[in-house]
């Protein structure tokens, strides 16, 4: 995945730079290998500068605050086609750089096209896909003189999904295609801009058009006008107001957003349970829950982790049997299988993770697709038949916290719904205070706990029943911002084979709750009494406490709640033990916020 963002003003800015650097800033979550800005000035005049590092190291040595100009376009790059080089950096220009563009997303046929273009004469300077984009689109050009028909004829060659933007130097228009990665228009006081993602752009303004799969833009500051790529047709679509806070793209104070995030989760709880209480849709998605022959909660990473803990809930609140399924594995297991009594529910914070689109290209028609997702206007959520927000505002941090945080209680909600227990629906009140609590409880036994000697460059976390997906959840969030080995599995399975690694001090945490004690003493015992460290993350259990040796406590509570209050604590542990290895969570090395590739 990479980040794009154009925008386009009516005179010159002396602060065109300024505004670019803010928009890739932004925007670095989903990308961190290389960066580039290119900026048009009215006299026809264009400068190009970009390198291999973060935003800041590039800005640092090439300046891009102090560049002025009425349009420009940022790129941030996650490497895919072409080494992290200086000639493989976005944005690119054509041959006679008369038009600059870049992308975000995947281009498959790139080395193909770049055959074919070298062939034609055209000058092709790096093997990055995001340069065939802006080939394709001049060899149509070329020949047809405008840019409506080099942009329709220039998709029809490029394989992949992608999104971009670019434009001509000698005009004062943009363009913007989008084909299967993300991409938004804000519509703004004398400006029009586009952009893989929000946060870039609520800044400026909070009007929004969302755009769909196979439409594209031409844009100036005060119009812009939607086409289908393949028919030409006009699309007329009206901005929406978004409900973000322009805070949410900052850290207010806090050192990372993965921090912020976490902080925020009583907040968006109860954002949720407000917006959940008034949504007119819900019963709907209840009953199509409740009617369906087979049910498949799908998503990928956390949200995977997400449909697990969802899996128990509607199996222990309202005896409904739903299978939790890896986005990327669900075709290949069971997409023979499907027929339209069944429902596939999607969960997504981006609502454009590539492995989920296939699943919505694949099974349209065959199954009902509902969804879960944060990202409003996002891919997944305009295409599911009914949809669940999130309400969870930006998550611009790498690291999944809030969103999971709210995935797993929208499941607790709509099981709720489906049970005939009113005090399921009665304990989500105090919920946001329990989670309050949590957090405060978590901090300083995190902190002391990091204090202590003890090695977690290799480790396990365990769970069993309702805290298995916590337990995967808890070991992907320390692996994914510790960079150290740390599985996740339920708790009896240890005993059959992974337990060989124990040894002496080898720490092993326990995500549990009272309730449990009788099971996990078991699994536990089998630890320690091989000189293995125990470490237990669970509500006040004289049993558990005494054997292991060191507890985290989470606020006393009801038998289905630990996920929700196990969790704070192994958000926290991962982050403060990135932070103290001096890793960056905000920006994990190799990954992006949305993986848009398969
Ligand atoms: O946007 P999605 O929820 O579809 O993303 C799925 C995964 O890529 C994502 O959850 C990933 O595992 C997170 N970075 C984990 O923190």
């Amino acid at each position: 995945m990479c980040g794009v963002f154009g925008i386009i003003f009516q005179k010159e800015r002396s602060d065109l730079g300024q505004i670019l650097l803010e928009a890739a800033k932004r925007l670095t979550y989903r990308g961190y290998d290389s960066v580039g800005v290119a900026t048009v000035s009215k006299d026809g005049s264009c400068e190009l500068r970009k390198d291999v590092g973060t935003v800041e190291e590039v800005n640092a040595k090439y300046k891009f605050h102090e560049l002025s100009g009425f349009k420009g376009i940022a790129q941030l790059r996650w490497a895919t086609f072409g080494v992290p080089m200086q000639k493989n950096a976005q944005p690119h220009y054509d041959c006679d750089k008369d038009m600059v563009g870049a992308h975000n997303g995947n281009i498959v046929n790139t080395i193909e096209l770049k055959k074919m273009f070298v062939q034609e004469g055209h000058t092709v300077r790096g093997d990055n896909d995001g340069e065939m984009v802006v080939h394709a689109i001049e060899k149509y050009y070329d020949e047809f003189g405008n840019m409506d028909t080099a942009i329709r004829k220039g998709a029809e060659i490029l394989k992949g999904d992608y999104a971009c933007v670019i434009t001509r130097i000698d005009d004062d228009k943009m363009y913007c295609v989008k084909q299967g990665s993300s991409l938004y228009l804000g519509i703004g006081d004398g400006f029009v801009c586009a952009s893989s993602d929000l946060p870039s752009i609520i800044p400026l303004t909070k009007r929004i058009v969302p755009l769909k799969d196979g439409e594209y833009v031409e844009f100036t500051f005060d119009r812009y006008e939607i086409r289908h790529i393949e028919s030409g047709e006009k699309i007329n679509r009206v901005p929406q107001v978004m409900d973000i806070s322009a805070e949410a793209a900052t850290k207010a104070g806090y050192p990372h957003f993965m921090l912020k995030e976490i902080y925020e989760q009583p907040e968006r709880i109860h954002a949720l349970l407000e917006y959940l209480k008034f949504d007119t849709n819900l019963m709907k998605y209840v009953n199509t829950l409740a009617k369906s022959r087979y049910t498949y909660l799908v998503g990928s990473g956390t949200s995977y982790h997400a449909c697990v803990i969802g899996s128990y809930f509607f199996a222990r609140m309202a005896s409904k049997a739903v299978f939790p399924c890896e986005a990327g594995r669900f075709l290949e297991n069971f997409g023979s299988t499907l027929s339209k009594e069944d429902t596939i529910v999607l969960v997504s914070q981006s609502g454009e993770t590539k492995d989920a689109i296939n699943i919505l290209n694949a099974c349209e028609g065959k199954a009902k697709i509902l969804s879960l997702v944060n990202v409003v206007g996002s891919t997944i959520m305009m295409r599911s038949s009914l949809n669940i927000p999130l309400c969870c505002d930006l998550e611009i941090s790498v690291p999944a916290t809030k969103t999971f945080m709210n995935q797993i209680l929208t499941f607790y909600y709509l099981a709720a719904k489906m049970s005939e227990e009113s005090e399921y629906m009665e304990i989500t009140k105090r919920l946001p205070e329990l989670v309050k609590q949590s957090l405060e409880l978590a901090t300083s036994q995190i902190e002391e706990l990091l204090q202590d000697d003890i090695d977690f460059s290799d480790m396990y976390v365990l769970g069993y029943g309702i805290t298995h997906g916590l337990a995967l959840e808890g070991a992907l969030k320390i692996k994914e911002v510790v960079y150290n080995h740390c599985e996740g599995m339920y708790s009896s399975e240890f005993k059959h084979g992974p337990l060989s690694i124990v040894k002496e001090g080898y720490p092993i945490v326990f995500v549990t709750h009272d309730s449990q004690a009788r099971m996990i003493l078991s699994h536990i015992n089998e630890v320690t009494c091989r000189n293995g460290l125990a470490i237990a993350v669970t509500n006040e259990s004289s049993e558990i406490e005494s054997n292991v040796h060191k507890v985290i406590r989470y606020p006393d509570c009801h038998a289905i709640l630990p996920p929700f209050l196990g969790l704070p604590a192994l958000q926290l542990f991962a982050y403060y033990l990135a932070v103290k290895m001096g890793n960056d969570p905000d920006l994990p090395r190799n990954l992006s916020k949305t993986i848009t590739v398969d």
